[in-house]
């Protein structure tokens, strides 16, 4: 049974059909990618499998069960954590509370939610700290942990998010463009993060790139999405020889067509 069993998913925003009878599954301990154009409908589908977006139609199992009637932040609960396409970090609080809140799936009460605070309590947040600052630690930059999120470089806050995410120690995590405005140095980390995250943490990752060089050297299984319809899927050596995903990307050859004819 796959971790995550998706079928026939389909996501309508007034009259824009933002993922069209999409079904693919994610298997429990791959590292598989959503690829797809501009606009193909990956974030959506991200947003369907999180519970932000409320399904039009289809089924999504996670580990055997619905998740269509559950709130996000149960499903959060149900150790499927996300990452944005852009940087969501709390501007204003150092990179230790910023992977902090990240943690409250983990402890039962609200890291510093009263004055007085039971041993019971403060046992808790010192445990919680402890596991931010490993994630940190994991990630790299536990060095950073006391500076203002605000502060850092780009390539540092995507960090932070990383480190935010497995630190409430999902089992499957999805990553929407985790390389996105990262230099070359900084993606060969992330591919290497990637591995790390699966190999030592067992965590299953789905991720979304447009990076195809990224997708190629670290995914298993590709699903390539174009008009939100699945279009191709398999190895990524397969996925790039199909004619269909080459004509998605680079636009159909109008010389082609016209010969065709
Ligand atoms: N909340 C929404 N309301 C209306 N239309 C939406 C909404 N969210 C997404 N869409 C539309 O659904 C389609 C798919 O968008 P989506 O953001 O999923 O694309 P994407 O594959 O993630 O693209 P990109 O690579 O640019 O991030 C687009 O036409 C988009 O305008
Ligand atoms: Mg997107």
């Amino acid at each position: 049974m796959a971790l995550m069993d998706v079928t026939d998913l389909t996501m309508i925003f007034g009259g824009i059909v933002a993922v069209d009878h999409l079904t693919f599954e994610v298997e429990e301990g791959s590292i598989t990618a959503l690829i797809g154009p501009n606009g193909a409908g990956k974030t959506a589908t991200f947003n369907c499998l999180t519970g932000f977006y409320k399904a039009t139609s289809g089924e999504i199992l996670y580990e055997g069960e619905s998740l269509l009637n559950t709130r996000p932040y149960l499903i959060t609960y149900k150790g499927i954590i996300r990452t944005f396409q852009n940087v969501r970090l709390f501007n204003n609080l150092t990179v230790l509370e910023n992977v902090l809140s990240g943690c409250h799936t983990l402890g039962k009460k609200f890291v510093g939610s009263s004055i007085f605070r039971p041993p019971s309590e403060r046992k808790e947040e010192d445990e919680l700290r402890e596991i931010a600052e490993n994630a940190l630690d994991f990630i790299g930059i536990l060095d950073l942990q006391d500076q203002l999120a605000k502060n850092l470089p780009y390539g540092y806050q995507r960090r932070v998010e990383w480190a935010r995410a497995i630190a409430s120690r999902p089992k499957l995590l999805l990553l929407d463009e985790p390389a996105a405005g990262l230099n070359r140095e900084e993606k060969n980390d992330l591919i290497g993060l990637i591995r790390r995250f699966r190999d030592e943490l067992g965590i299953t990752v789905f991720l979304i790139e447009h990076d195809m060089s990224l997708v190629m050297e670290v995914a298993e299984q590709v699903v390539v999405i174009n008009f939100g319809t699945k279009i191709a899927e398999g190895t990524p050596d397969e996925v790039q020889a199909n004619p269909l995903v080459v004509e998605a990307y680079l636009g159909k050859d109008d010389d082609e067509e016209e010969e065709a004819v």
